[in-house]
């Protein structure tokens, strides 16, 4: 049964789900399980005997690891149910027999058992037709009496923007007037969804900062998303605007986010029943890639932004693509701190949404 408030909420597309507000608590309760944490003091009460089931369709270093010890340090458990040794849950249409399981099947099965069930599912297992990931997480929670969280899909990666925006109140101690950057960036890889860009510029316009999205021709994001995000700028005070230059972005700027993802018009179409329309045609993206192998994060294009200024990067980085080594290794850049964040604040939505007593 899934309510208001926190306990029993799904976290799918909680860059548009959930308010500033509860954005704000879920900052603080991250915030002081990693002071608790720091301290030495026990948290094993706060999930005690709670079992989480996570299931990964994609690799994963950082979600994997920080999911398995967050439930863990709350006093529960975790078992990982891989893709392929289990029956691989598959949408309606999409069935091999005795090979998969229909979604609504195991969404009923886990969450008799579980008390919550963690999915990252985007590119080849969705088949990259584009919101096909995010529509199948969303089967899960439609079966599901207990939370489904999203550890990246298609569209969306929730748990990373929320440790981002963790990251950026340690850093600056708020939000407003702040300017956060997030840029594409080129890697030797052209397979990379949207979730990151999509909950990178939704995130920070949700908490009212001066957000500047800035890509070459083509990589554009869902028109969607960009909609919300001056809605959300309206709303806070903060601000929105796109360009396609990545030196004029970095300009004074608090926050860059040099990040790749693939380009839009490449990806697979599907039909209202799920069925692909439109073949990718995810290599004759390189064409695109390589005329753009100028969009890396140098030294050189961080003297642009405040002295202040901190470099992000959600990781893995693909270094001498994305960015340089004096960046990613220098002073200015946050990035395990970022990925350290991921450790709280998944703590803090398992917490929150789990039922647990702080
Ligand atoms: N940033 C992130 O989600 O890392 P992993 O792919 O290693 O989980």
């Amino acid at each position: 049964m899934k309510t208001n408030g926190f306990l029993g909420r799904d976290w799918i597309d909680a860059e548009l789900d959930y308010t500033r507000e509860e954005w704000e608590t879920l900052i603080d309760v991250g915030l002081e399980l990693k002071r608790m944490h720091a301290m030495n003091q026990d948290q094993t009460y706060i999930l005690k005997g709670k079992t989480l089931y996570t299931m990964f369709f994609n690799q994963s270093l950082r979600t994997r690891s920080t999911f398995a010890a967050g439930i863990q340090q709350l006093g529960g458990f975790h078992v990982d149910l891989e893709p392929g040794k289990t029956y691989t849950p598959a949408r309606r249409g999409f069935e091999v027999p005795y090979k998969t399981e229909r979604i609504c099947d195991v969404a009923q099965n886990l969450s008799r058992t579980g008390d919550a069930i963690a999915i990252r599912m985007y590119g080849e297992p969705a088949q990259w037709i584009y919101g096909f990931a995010n529509a199948s997480i969303k089967e899960f929670a439609h079966y599901s009496d207990v939370p489904v969280i999203n550890m990246e899909c298609d569209k969306f990666h929730p748990t990373q923007s929320l440790a981002d925006m963790i990251t950026v109140k340690e850093k600056f101690g708020g939000f407003k007037k702040r300017k956060f950057v997030m840029s594409w960036a080129y890697s030797g890889s052209t397979h990379k969804p949207y979730a990151v860009p999509q909950s990178l510029v939704l995130a920070p316009a949700k908490m009212g900062m001066d957000v500047v999205f800035a890509r070459p021709k083509g990589f554009e994001l869902d028109p969607e998303v960009i909609k919300k995000c001056k809605e959300f700028a309206t709303a806070t005070g903060g601000s929105f605007e796109e360009t396609d230059s990545m030196e004029d972005a970095f300009k004074d700027a608090d926050v860059v986010y040099p990040k790749c993802w693939g380009a839009g018009d490449y990806f697979a179409k599907a039909d209202a029943n799920g069925k692909k329309i439109k073949d990718e045609d995810l290599d004759g993206m390189k064409v695109l890639f390589d005329k753009n192998t100028h969009w890396i994060c140098d030294a050189k294009k961080m003297k642009l932004i405040k002295p202040s200024g901190i470099y992000m990067h959600c990781l893995p980085a693909d270094r001498d693509m994305e960015v340089t080594d004096e960046v990613i290794d220098g002073p200015q850049s946050v990035v395990f701190d970022e990925a350290e964040n991921r450790l709280h604040a998944h703590k803090a939505i398992m917490a929150m949404l789990m039922g647990g007593r702080l």
